[in-house]
């Protein structure tokens, strides 16, 4: 019997989309606004999807006290409030697209969760803006 939990998580970060291969004009052209020199945050909605037998004796997929702790160490305790271009090690070489965000979030948690349980990351940049990973 497979069943699929959720946790929803928020947290506010700053970014600059740019391709340093690109003149200025050319990543104005491609990112627009998200191209600002100084930066522009978002407030992003993350959902973490985990998925699998539920355990015979908890009735649990996942302790969701352990998943929620995961989730604030491993992502928000990282990215919460900081400036992902500047201030994170994750995004210093890689445009924090939210699909680049999207793919991190699901490494950071990856090795974390059983290996028997399927992990997917839901990310809203917008309220109607959003990406999924893996597709
Ligand atoms: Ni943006």
């Amino acid at each position: 019997m497979k069943v699929a939990v959720f946790r929803k998580e928020h947290f506010n970060a700053a970014h600059r989309l740019n391709n340093p291969k690109w003149t200025e004009e050319e990543n104005r052209e491609v990112f627009g606004k998200c191209n600002n020199p100084n930066f522009h945050g978002h407030n992003y909605e993350l959902i973490v999807k985990v998925t699998g037998e539920t355990d015979p004796d908890t009735g649990y997929v996942m302790d969701m006290k352990v998943l929620s702790d995961l989730i604030k160490e491993r992502v928000l305790d990282r990215f919460d409030h900081k400036n992902l271009n500047l201030d994170t090690k994750e995004f210093s070489n890689l445009n924090p697209t939210a699909e680049n965000i999207a793919v991190v979030i699901f490494n950071l948690l990856r090795g974390e969760i059983d290996p028997d349980k399927e992990l997917k990351i839901k990310l809203y940049e917008t309220e109607r803006n959003y990406v999924e990973y893996p597709a």
